[in-house]
C-alpha cells in the first residue's frame, strides 16, 4: 500500500472504474473534501486524486454530499404472493430512487419466509431485479424454532424475526415457551416486533366499537408494546441471547431500554419521527394506520431524545405497502402499514436541514450503525477497501415529496405534498451508479448482502460467557 501526502492508494493503478470528484464526503472522521475512486466495486482510493487519476466514469459531484450508502433494515415487499401490494424491482427502485443503497426485507409475505427454500426463492426472484443489495429475514414461529440456528447462518439471510403481536400476515410467536424455543436456536441478534398479542385481543373492542382510526394508539396503547418489550428483554436475558427491538414507539420502553443496552439494540422510523396523534390521523385517515401506531407528541419527543442521547442504533423505515383500496376500507378493517424506503432519506435530511439532527448522527443511523449490530461486511462507512456504496445528497435542494414520485406498486406515501429541504440526487451501489441526476439508470445489479464470516463464532464467546 502507498500512502502519499493524504491518498491512500493499496498498489500503483490509477485508473478507476469511477471516481466521484468535489464532493464533502461523509467519512469515519468526519466531512472532508476529498474524491473517492472505486475499482471493482470497492473503494481503492481516497483524497486529493486530482490529476493523479483517471477513470471510466467520473461523477462531478461539486457542492454534494457523500454519504455511506443508507441501509434500510426494516422493508416489506410483498414478494411472494402479494405482488398486488409490492415487489422486489419496484421496491428495490424505491430504495435507489430514495438513495438507499441495501435492504433487510421481512418474512410476512405469502408464503411466510420459514425455511431454506422459502429464503432461496427470494435470492433468486431478487437476481436480475433488485436494484440494491438486500438481505432476507426468516421468521421465527413454533414450527422451525429448532431450525433457526442452521437458518439464520444461510448466505443472504438478514436473521430471524419475530411478530409477538399480530399485525399483518399470520407470522406470530406470542407465547412464552414457543419464544424460549426460538431464542435457544440461534445467535444472532434477534429482532422483535414487540406488542403484546393477548392485550391487543382483549382491547380489539376499542377498534371495533369506535371504528374510528384516532383509536388505532388507544387500542394498541403504550403498555401493549412496552409489556412485550418487557417480556422478551427478560426471556433473553434468561438465554443469553442478544435483541434488536423494530419501530420502538413509546417514550416507556425507551426509558426501560436505556438500562439495557448491554444486550438490546433500538430501531425507530421516520414515521414515529414525523407524524403525531391526534393530527395525523385527522389529516391521513388510516393512511397514517400503523404497528404500533404512531402516537402523541410526548413520545416523539422521547425519541427524538432517545436519538440525541445515543439509545437509538438504527432508523428503518417499515416500509410496508397496501393498495390505496384497502387502506379505504372502514377502520379496523384498514390494514396498517404505509410506504417508507422512498422517503427515510428525504425526510431525515429535512430533519437535519431543521436542526434536529446533525449530519453525522444520521450516518451513524443509517450506515455505521445498520453496519455495526448486524455484523455487515464491507458496508457502512467511506473507507479504503469497503463496499462503493453512496448516496450522494444535496443538502440544499428544495423538494416536495408526491404520490408520483413513489416507485412502490402501492403508488402513495403519507408525506404527499410535503416540502423538504434535502434531496437524494446519485445512488452508486458497489461502484454502479444506478441513479444520476434523481433519474434511474443502468441495470438492477443488486447482489446478497454479506454477513461477517465469524459472527457467529464471535457472538459465541460473547454470549456463553
Ligand atoms: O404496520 C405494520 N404493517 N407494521 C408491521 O410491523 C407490519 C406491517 C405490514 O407488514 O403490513
Amino acid at each position: 500500500m502507498n500512502v502519499t501526502g493524504n491518498v491512500i492508494t493499496p498498489s500503483a493503478s490509477r485508473h478507476a472504474d469511477l471516481l466521484v470528484r468535489g464532493a464533502t464526503v461523509m467519512t469515519p472522521s468526519g466531512a472532508e473534501r476529498i474524491d473517492v475512486a472505486c475499482a471493482q466495486g470497492r473503494i481503492v482510493a481516497l483524497g486529493d486524486l486530482c490529476g493523479t487519476w483517471s477513470a471510466e466514469t467520473t461523477l462531478d459531484a461539486t457542492g454534494l454530499h457523500v454519504l455511506p450508502g443508507v441501509i434500510d433494515t426494516q422493508v416489506h415487499f410483498r414478494e411472494p404472493g402479494l405482488m398486488h401490494k409490492e415487489n422486489l424491482e419496484a421496491g428495490t427502485r424505491g430504495a435507489v430512487l430514495g438513495g438507499v443503497t441495501a435492504i433487510f426485507e421481512m418474512p410476512n409475505t405469502a408464503p411466510l419466509t420459514l425455511n431454506a427454500a422459502d429464503l432461496q426463492a427470494k435470492l433468486d426472484a431478487a437476481r436480475g431485479r433488485a436494484w440494491c443489495d438486500h438481505a432476507f429475514y426468516v421468521g421465527g414461529s413454533a414450527v422451525n424454532a429448532e431450525q433457526l440456528a442452521e437458518l439464520e447462518n444461510l448466505p443472504g439471510c438478514a436473521g430471524v424475526k419475530v411478530f409477538m403481536g399480530s399485525s399483518f400476515g399470520d407470522l406470530l410467536a406470542d407465547d412464552d415457551e414457543v419464544l424460549r424455543r426460538i431464542l435457544r436456536h440461534g445467535r444472532r441478534r434477534l429482532a422483535v416486533h414487540a406488542e403484546d398479542e393477548a392485550r391487543l385481543r382483549e382491547r380489539k373492542h376499542i377498534a371495533v366499537d369506535s371504528a374510528d382510526v384516532r383509536q388505532h394508539p388507544v387500542w394498541r396503547d403504550v403498555d401493549s408494546a412496552l409489556m412485550a418489550t418487557q417480556r422478551i428483554v427478560r426471556l433473553a436475558e434468561e438465554s443469553g441471547r442478544r435483541l434488536h427491538v423494530l419501530h420502538v414507539s413509546t417514550a416507556e420502553e425507551m426509558a426501560f431500554l436505556a438500562g439495557r443496552k448491554h444486550r438490546v439494540t433500538v430501531e425507530v422510523t421516520p414515521h414515529h419521527l414525523s407524524l403525531q396523534a391526534p393530527e395525523c390521523y385527522e389529516r391521513l385517515s388510516s393512511l397514517a394506520q400503523m404497528n404500533p401506531p404512531v402516537r402523541e407528541q410526548h413520545h416523539r419527543d422521547a425519541l427524538w431524545q432517545a436519538i440525541r442521547n445515543g439509545l437509538v442504533d438504527v432508523i428503518g423505515s417499515d416500509h410496508a405497502p397496501h393498495t390505496l383500496v384497502e387502506k379505504a376500507r372502514p377502520y379496523p378493517e384498514s390494514p396498517s402499514g404505509m410506504t417508507g424506503v422512498q422517503t427515510l432519506l428525504p425526510m431525515m435530511l429535512d430533519h437535519v436541514h431543521t436542526g434536529r439532527l446533525s449530519l453525522q448522527r444520521l450516518v451513524d443511523l443509517t450506515s455505521a450503525g445498520p453496519a455495526r449490530i448486524f455484523g455487515i461486511e464491507g458496508k457502512g462507512r467511506i473507507a479504503l477497501g469497503y463496499d462503493a456504496d453512496f448516496s450522494i445528497v444535496d443538502l440544499r435542494a428544495q423538494r416536495v415529496i408526491h404520490n408520483d414520485w413513489i416507485a412502490s406498486v402501492s403508488g402513495w406515501t403519507p408525506y404527499d405534498g410535503q416540502a423538504v429541504t434535502g434531496w437524494p440526487i446519485n445512488t452508486v451501489v458497489r461502484g454502479c451508479c444506478v441513479v444520476r441526476d434523481e433519474a434511474l439508470t443502468g441495470e438492477p445489479q443488486g447482489t446478497a448482502v454479506r454477513f461477517l464470516e465469524s459472527w457467529s463464532q464471535e457472538t459465541r464467546g460473547e454470549s456463553d460467557a
